[in-house]
Order: C-alpha cells, then structure tokens, then sequence
C-alpha cells in the first residue's frame, strides 16, 4: 500500500437524542459554527429528523447521514427504514455501530449486507468496529477488529464492488463509548493501520485511501491526541456532538489538522 492524503471528517451520531425541531435547531447552530471546508462535516440524526436536518444544513456543506439501515431493500419488515426510502434524505449511513451489536444482535452477516444496500443506494457507508475491554485486556483488540472487517467485507467480497463503496472505517472501542474514557492516541494509531492492512489483506482497492475515523469519548479537549496522529482520519462523535461549543472546537481542531496535511502534501 502507498501512502495518499484522505480526506479529514468530523461526522456527529445523535443516537437517540432530538425531536424533529430540536435537531433542526441543533442542526443549524453547528453549521454556523463549524463553518469550515476543510474537512467534511457529517450529522447523522434520528430517522424522524432527517428531513429536518437535511432542509437546515442545505447549502452549508454539512452533509447528513442515517444511523442505520435496513439489511433488505424492503419487504415485510415493521417499523424498518431501508436503503432506497433514505434517498433524497441521507448521502451517508452508520453500518455496525456497537449498540446495535450489542441491542439489536447485529452479526457482521447482516452487517455485511447493509454495506451492499448501501452500495447500491449510493449511501457512503461509516463501518463501525472496535473491540470490548475484555478482547483488548487478552490481547486480541487486532484479531477482533479483523474478524469485523472480514465478516462485513464478504457480501461485497467477489462481486467487484469494493472499490465503488466510499467505505469510511470508525475504529470506536466499545470500552470507550459513552464511557469518558477514551484510547490512547497511539494504540488508536495503531488499529488504524492494522484496519487498513486488513482491509488490503480483504481485496479492497486503493485500502491505503479509506478514511479511518476514531469514535469513543471524543471531546474538544481529547479531540487534538488522536488527530495527531497520521493514520486517524477524523472523528465519530456521539455525545460531545449534541454540544455546539464542543462541534465547534472538534471540528477546528480537525481542521487544523487537515490544512496542515494538505500542505505537506498538496498533490495528494
Ligand atoms: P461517544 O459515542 O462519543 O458518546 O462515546 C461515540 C459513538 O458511539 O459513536
């Protein structure tokens, strides 16, 4: 793999937080206050306040993402959202997130085939993987995150697809999300690179570009530790991202950053 510059991003996961018009109000506030295009900036609301956040960032340059989707196109499925209903509403989608794992039995099976509705919609998917504190403690933090990527890979592996996702890997460690603790920069660093090998390692095209976010405990003041590092791409933040003043000083920080790398290398 050869180094390349990727694009830095700051994308903002609400969970289960907002109604329509506290999004649209929240929504508003961090587009005025992150103003900055130098990196890409993503919120990814609850479904029902989609559209809300979608008509209030329109012409920002925020752009806006679901939380999930469905593993079907559609069918007799209560309550789901699936890929084509998000059209026109979302151009990017959290895939894996933990608490899905972990609430709703997500399998990196049924996660592989979110990827592939992703795919086909056109929705830049954000792969979440991480390990838990006990997988970390026994020294298989890399082993895990590997397993994640090989599982989610196999519904595209093989059908030529993989280069055509826009794939973006958030490494979150389930021990620290919403837990106020957070990695260390360097051991981030270091999954980082072992996604990007791994993902090589899977077939997928040009693994050295896909962006690598981190994702757990991210705030204004830690935000600086992991974006020093070269091989972390930028950040999925979930409750620092309900803050205006905390999106405001993440995604300067990252900007920081991302004008700094691109002049290091303008070429790219
Ligand atoms: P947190 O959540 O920033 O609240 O730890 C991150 C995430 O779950 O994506």
């Amino acid at each position: 793999m050869t180094t390349v510059a990727r694009p830095v991003l700051v994308v903002a996961n609400w969970k289960m937080h907002t109604t329509p018009l506290e999004a649209s109000d929240l929504a508003v506030a961090i587009a005025a206050a992150t103003s900055d295009d130098a990196i890409g900036r993503v919120i990814c609301p609850p479904f029902v306040a989609l559209a809300a956040v979608a008509a209030a960032v329109a012409g920002t340059g925020v752009e806006v993402g679901a939380q999930n989707v469905h593993d079907r196109p559609f069918g007799a499925h209560t309550g789901e959202i699936s890929a084509p209903m998000l059209r026109g509403l979302a151009s990017w989608c959290i895939v894996g997130h933990s608490e899905r794992r972990r609430d709703q039995a997500e399998t990196d099976d049924v996660i592989g085939r979110k990827l592939e509705r992703c795919l086909e919609s056109g929705l830049r998917p954000i792969l979440c993987v991480g390990e838990r504190l006990a997988e970390r403690e026994a020294g298989l933090a890399e082993v895990t995150v590997r397993d994640q990527l090989k599982g989610a890979s196999s519904a595209l592996t093989g059908k030529g697809e993989l280069g055509q996702a826009g794939l973006v890997v958030a490494y979150e460690p389930v021990w620290a999300i919403g837990t106020g603790r957070t990695a260390r920069g360097v051991d981030a660093a270091v999954m980082a690179e072992a996604i990007r090998d791994a993902l090589d390692a899977l077939g997928w095209p040009d693994a050295a570009a896909i962006p690598v976010l981190y994702g757990g405990s991210v705030t204004s003041s830690t935000m600086a530790e992991f974006i020093a590092e070269p091989s972390i791409d930028g950040a999925l933040v979930g409750g620092a991202s309900l803050k205006v003043d905390e999106m405001a000083g993440i995604v300067a920080r990252a900007a920081l950053t991302a004008r700094a790398r691109v002049a290091q290398d303008p070429v790219g």
